[in-house]
């Protein structure tokens, strides 16, 4: 009894396992009779090698323990190093803070990958570190919605900023051929008392042709097709189209103003014309009108000489021939002596000596009247030239073509004409 009691003290000294001296006390117990000496000997081997088994396992949880902790530490330290750097994050740009929203925020992100990690916490740890990862994740929002925020408050004069510019100086332009004519044109006029007027390119068919005395089927029409934005079958002078020629102007000028009307009304017109270095579908136009009491041909001729000697030289002749217009009656058109060859006879006159450069006229009474213009009181004539003529025989452009190419090398050529 004595050894077994002995025993039963070594076992319980035993403070390695004391769920394993529990379980082992109910055999001793058991085996506590008179014929337990025998059980005694196999108990004092399985106690012997759990013991073994038990320093082992000791040993083992030790190093597990130990890792573990290791581990957790680091994961805190990690979070420490990253709400630093985040703390002392800042961005030059946009795409630098967009850099640094993917590294800590994206789905790849360091933030992300340490809530990965989160789910090996033990639970105890859970809580600790569970509220630094969040405190981490909320600073890190934080700061990069306070950085976007400051860029997009930053006046930065972006919108002005044109990156797609060439770094070289712009070149400075020069004043296109057609421009330095009209405004040449426009310069003599204006010394002759003629204001400018303006009208509209899309045009209604009433004050393209018939105010200005085409009837709906004359074949007039066709000297001038151009090109239809609106076609009203029922009723033509309704029809939308781009005015022909500024002529319009002169209707648009008479709806509105009571005589005298002294004006000139430069502007760009179209016609359905194929493309040739002779002829285009659009180009430029100088219509003039005079409407007083009492105006006669002579003044209209008196004018256009005036005109010609200004534009071409004193010693410029001009020449009128009897023409048609529907809206002027008597109609002629203009020539000047051919100022290339100084009327003697070249390919640019073909020979003749004269150019033709306008069409002219008396308004014709159905026009005034169509306008609110009293013919019995007031006359009028009328006139309108090509820009382009004029800037041809003016610099010899021999190709129409060039006026809208924007050749730079071309245009350059008219650096010194102003
Ligand atoms: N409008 C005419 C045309 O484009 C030019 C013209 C001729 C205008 C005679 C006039 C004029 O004012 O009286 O061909």
């Amino acid at each position: 009894m004595s050894v077994l009691t002995d025993k039963l003290a070594d076992r319980e000294s035993c403070s390695i396992c004391p769920a394993l001296r529990k379980t082992l006390s109910v055999p001793l117990r058991i085996f506590l009779s008179p014929s337990a000496k025998l059980s005694l000997t196999g108990q004092k081997l399985f106690h012997g090698i759990s013991k073994i088994m038990q320093q082992k396992l000791y040993l083992c949880t030790v190093f597990l323990c130990t890792l573990y902790i290791y581990y957790i530490l680091t994961m805190i330290d990690k979070i420490n190093a990253l709400l630093q750097e985040v703390e002392a994050m800042t961005a030059a740009n946009a795409e630098e803070l967009e850099a640094l929203r993917i590294k800590y925020l994206s789905k790849k992100g360091a933030i992300n990958e340490l809530m990965a990690d989160f789910r090996s916490v033990p639970a105890e740890l859970k809580k600790e570190v569970g509220m630094k990862l969040n405190e981490l994740k909320t600073k890190a929002q934080e700061k990069i919605a306070t950085l976007k925020e400051a860029f997009e408050s930053q006046d930065t004069g972006m919108d002005e900023l044109d990156l797609t510019r060439t770094a070289y100086p712009i070149e400075l332009g020069t004043r296109h051929p057609l421009t330095l004519v009209k405004n040449e044109i426009i310069d003599i006029f204006a010394r002759m008392g003629f204001n400018i007027a303006d009208g509209p390119e899309v045009e209604d068919d009433l004050h393209v042709y018939t105010k200005l005395n085409f009837a709906a089927d004359h074949p007039a029409r066709d000297m001038q097709d151009t090109f239809f934005v609106e076609v009203n079958p029922e009723d033509v002078t309704k029809n939308i189209i781009l005015r022909s020629h500024t002529s319009s102007v002169q209707v648009r000028t008479m709806e509105h103003t009571q005589p005298p009307i002294r004006v000139i009304c430069p502007g760009r017109v179209y016609r359905n014309e194929a493309i040739s270095y002779r002829a285009h579908c659009f180009f430029h136009q100088v219509e003039g009108l005079y409407i007083d009491k009492g105006v006669s041909f002579t003044d209209l001729k008196q004018v256009l000489l005036l005109f010609a000697q200004e534009m071409f030289g004193s010693d410029t002749k001009i020449r009128l021939r009897p023409s048609y217009f529907p809206f002027t009656e008597p109609s002629a058109e203009m020539d000047i002596s051919c100022n290339i060859c100084g009327g003697k006879g070249c390919p640019f006159c073909k020979g003749t000596g004269w150019v033709e450069i306008l069409g002219c006229g008396m308004v014709d009474p159905n026009v005034l009247e169509a306008c609110g213009i009293d013919s019995k009181i007031y006359s009028g004539y009328a006139f309108g030239m090509g820009i382009e003529r004029i800037t041809n025989l003016k610099y010899q452009v021999k190709d129409l073509r060039m006026f809208s190419e924007n050749d730079t090398r071309f245009l350059r050529e008219f650096e010194s004409a102003y």
